[in-house]
């Protein structure tokens, strides 16, 4: 049954686990996701972002999403809408059925220049005095993400800021995220803490607190009642990678986000832990294999299966490790 995230994180929050959110734009991440939660126990967030509309088409996503709870009617699932830029675009998802959505007011509606603190409550709270009018949840964003190491953004278009951050916009401000809670009331909050999107995050293996976790701490304790969101939390499985370019793919060495370290964001209130990435990879190793072992084959639903498969084990891997598992 669809569920807003505001039930489903207080839930997490009162039995102190995180519940993974995945990207979604096609069957094949659909069935993956929902296949391991029904193995595992676990609920869903199943999220889609603006290049996710563009490519299903937002019908398309959306009975993709309804159908889930159809074959798999025992799992609560939140459908969330991912890094909205405007009310605009949060409302036409609210109108589509989403039981979630998020206003990205991290940035402009271009999607890429940070834009002001004014402005961000201002579209953040239109969003959330609409949404929660229909019984849907609001994510907000304050800082900027981009890697501690890099100070980079990350590489995915239309989802993050342009060119090299500052230090300081790179860590969402305790006291600032007080005040943006009590001026947009928003039920989740995504904190810059030093992961950033995409597969490029850091250039050498993370080692010690390539998260900044004291800050989690210091911004759980001010908004207790706020569930903390991490993007940016592929770990980029290095044996995904070897695969790839053992099977002509020429990805260069690069590091995520350890799930050791997302265990420990968990502990200090992070409760939603957004991955996309990581089921990208898996798939393309699963069918560049595939197809390497397979010169003949040609039909896709050969190869399908196995990406199915190879994505499914990492949400399984995520839904254990975060403590969503036996909570669904
Ligand atoms: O937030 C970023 C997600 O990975 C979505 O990426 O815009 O390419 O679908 P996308
Ligand atoms: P990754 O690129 O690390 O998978 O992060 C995805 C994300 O944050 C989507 O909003
Ligand atoms: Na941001
Ligand atoms: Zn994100």
């Amino acid at each position: 049954a669809l569920i807003s995230l505001r039930e489903m994180l207080d839930h997490a929050a009162e039995n102190h686990y995180g519940v993974p959110a995945f990207n979604v734009n096609n069957l094949e991440q659909m069935r993956a996701i929902m296949e391991a939660a029904d193995e595992t126990d676990s609920p869903v967030i199943v999220q889609a972002s603006a290049g996710a509309r563009k490519y299903a088409g937002a019908p398309f996503l959306r009975h993709l999403i309804l159908a889930a709870t159809e074959e798999f009617p025992h799992i609560p699932v939140v459908m969330h809408q991912d890094h909205g830029t405007s009310p605009a675009v949060c409302q036409r998802s609210i109108q589509l059925g989403f039981s979630s959505v998020m206003m990205d007011g991290s940035l402009k509606d271009d999607g890429k220049t940070p834009s002001t603190y004014e402005y961000n409550v201002d579209v953040t709270r239109r969003t959330v005095e609409m949404a929660h009018a229909c019984g849907v949840s609001v994510e907000g964003e304050l800082g900027c993400l981009g890697s501690l190491e890099t100070g980079q953004a990350g590489e995915e278009d239309g989802v993050g800021a342009e060119g090299t951050l500052s230090h300081d916009q790179l860590l969402t401000d305790p006291d600032e995220a007080a005040e943006f809670v009590k001026a947009t009331h928003v039920d989740a909050l995504a904190i810059a803490c030093g992961t950033s999107h995409g597969a490029y995050k850091f250039t050498r293996p993370p080692t010690g607190d390539i998260l900044a976790i004291d800050r989690i701490r210091e911004i759980h304790q001010r908004i207790p009642n706020t569930h903390l969101v991490m993007h940016g939390s592929s770990s980029v499985p290095q044996e995904w990678l070897k695969v790839i370019n053992d099977n002509g793919g020429e990805i260069p060495e690069t590091y995520g986000v350890p799930v050791e370290q997302i265990q420990e964001g968990i502990r200090h209130g992070v409760r939603k832990v957004n991955i996309d990435t990581d089921l990208r990879l898996a798939s393309t190793g699963a069918i560049r294999r595939f197809l390497t072992e397979n010169p003949s084959e040609f039909d896709p639903r050969k190869y399908f299966a196995v990406a199915t498969k190879a994505m499914k084990d990492i949400c399984i891997q995520r839904y254990e490790a975060f403590g969503a598992a036996g909570q669904g």
